[in-house]
């Protein structure tokens, strides 16, 4: 994955200089095609990278193609700057930056999208350059947030190693992006007044919560103005048992083990352990997610039995060492109190978690005095919430962004929302 050409640490050091100097417009390179991140050389951190701040540029490009055109942004910019992996290591990560026609540089959303796959081709960055019909609300939520003049980010929080599911390196990837940008623009467009919000969907609200929970042990300097979490994913070891049984997102189970399995030397040997090598239900049918986007691999797993992969059947998720690493990596509300107002919208009828894991959370945090604004929708399932709930997560961060919001203390509130069709 990591191989670095002669021409490509040119190219590097030309980015480097480019980042020290805090250009806000780097030269143009070359046009660049897009290429997908494992081949890529572009992907890989320079030398004495460990040695840098989280949050600092280690390299910078205009984003190949047309994204541009495609989110109708007057840049696009990939920036490649340093971080922190789950287990408190040095790490890097990538994330785009798109820059508004219009505005007044007053906003910044980071928006974290739920690729929610070990497929490192599958992070944003490239998978951006897919057909539309791939990513569904994540274009028009983009092209939403640029033409109300916002600026906005969006990581590849699962890092280089698609690490789905390591949720302390998705906040800490997030936190980081942030950072980059700042430090890139600041002073230039982006101010130290310019608003910043959070907001993601089902695995988004994973690195977005992971994000705010964080902040205030890992990037206390940042201040963070709001976060809008729709679809949460509270409880990974309460979510599973959801999942193994003929659910249409039983892709989640591989998904969430082999990214876990990136950076827990534990379980890569567990599941290496547990895997049956033959049989309908083997290893390389689990692992064939590796080379899969979310949408085909739901489609690919759809209904399937889980536990037949597993030697041990159903007790493979009883194992107390997995149990710990997924209380201490997967669920959430273990690491910090957010420390800025929340929006959280999640269907009462959601299919993965049960609503009663968002309200405990919710709960739990409106006890620390956090101000949360909580809408349980009567309508729809998971998959229908991130329609449903579209329109007031966004009306929401608009009031956030503008500095408009009077929030205060906690309300919790049932809703009716009926705006798609989606029987999910
Ligand atoms: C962007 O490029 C892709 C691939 O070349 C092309 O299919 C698409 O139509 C282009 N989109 C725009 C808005 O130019
Ligand atoms: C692109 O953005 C500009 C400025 O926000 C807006 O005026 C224009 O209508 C947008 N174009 C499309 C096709 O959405
Ligand atoms: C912006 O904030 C940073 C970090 O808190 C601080 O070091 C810097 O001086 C501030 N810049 C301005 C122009 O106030
Ligand atoms: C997560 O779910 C598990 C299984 O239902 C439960 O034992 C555990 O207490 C939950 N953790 C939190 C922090 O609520
Ligand atoms: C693994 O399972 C797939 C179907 O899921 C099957 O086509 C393949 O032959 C199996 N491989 C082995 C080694 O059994
Ligand atoms: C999964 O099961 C549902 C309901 O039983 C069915 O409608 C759907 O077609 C099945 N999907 C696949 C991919 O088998
Ligand atoms: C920037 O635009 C926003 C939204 O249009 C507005 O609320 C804000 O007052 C403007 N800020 C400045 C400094 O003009
Ligand atoms: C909201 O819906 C739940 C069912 O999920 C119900 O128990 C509760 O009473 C409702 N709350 C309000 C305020 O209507
Ligand atoms: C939601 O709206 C659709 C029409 O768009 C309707 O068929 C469906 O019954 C409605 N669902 C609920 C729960 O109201």
């Amino acid at each position: 994955m990591l191989f670095l050409a002669e021409s490509c640490l040119i190219f590097l050091l030309t980015s480097l200089t480019e980042a020290a100097s805090l250009q806000p417009v780097p030269r143009q390179v070359s046009p660049g095609i897009p290429i997908p991140p494992r081949q890529d050389p572009w992907y890989t951190a320079p030398s004495d990278w460990e040695y840098r701040q989280p949050g600092e540029v280690l390299r910078i490009r205009r984003a190949p193609g047309n994204l541009t055109s495609v989110f109708n942004a007057s840049e696009a910019f990939n920036i490649l700057y340093r971080s922190t992996d789950t287990n408190y290591r040095p790490a890097w990560a990538v994330t785009t930056l798109f820059i508004p026609k219009t505005g007044n540089h007053s906003a910044l959303l980071s928006y974290q999208i739920p690729y929610n796959t070990p497929d490192v081709d599958a992070s944003p960055s490239y998978a951006f350059y897919a057909p539309p019909s791939t990513q569904g609300l994540v274009y028009t939520d983009i092209t939403g947030a640029l033409s109300r003049g916002w600026y906005v980010n969006v990581p590849d929080h699962e890092g280089p190693l698609a690490s789905f599911a390591c949720c302390v390196q998705e906040g800490h990837a997030t936190l980081d992006s942030i950072r980059a940008v700042k430090n890139q623009f600041q002073g230039w467009s982006l101010s130290n007044n310019t608003r910043i919000a959070l907001w993601g969907y089902s695995g988004g609200s994973i690195a977005s919560e992971w994000a705010a929970e964080l902040q205030v042990q890992y990037a206390p300097e940042l201040k963070i103005d709001g976060a809008a979490l729709g679809g949460l994913v509270p409880n990974l070891t309460a979510a599973l048992p959801n999942l193994y049984d003929g659910s249409y997102f039983a892709a989640l189970i591989p998904s969430a083990l082999l990214g876990l399995a990136t950076q827990q030397p534990f379980i890569r040997q567990y599941v290496d352990s547990e895997l049956k090598p033959s049989g309908q239900y083997n290893a390389t049918t689990f692992d064939s997610i590796r080379n899969m986007d979310i949408l085909s691999a739901f489609n690919f797993f759809a209904n399937q039995t889980m536990t037949n992969y597993f030697r041990s059947g159903i007790q493979f998720f009883s194992n107390p060492t997995f149990l710990d690493i997924l209380a201490r990596d997967s669920n959430m509300g273990e690491h910090g109190v957010p420390q800025m107002p929340l929006f959280v919208y999640k269907a009462i009828q959601d299919e993965i978690t049960v609503v009663a894991d968002s309200d405990a959370i919710v709960e739990r945090y409106c006890q620390a005095r956090v101000s949360i604004l909580y809408e349980r929708n009567t309508v729809g399932g998971h998959l229908a919430e991130e329609t449903n709930g579209d329109a007031r997560a966004f009306e929401w961060l608009a009031q956030v962004l503008s500095g408009m919001l009077e929030q205060s203390g906690c309300t919790v509130r049932n809703v009716s929302l009926n705006v798609t069709d989606s029987l999910l």
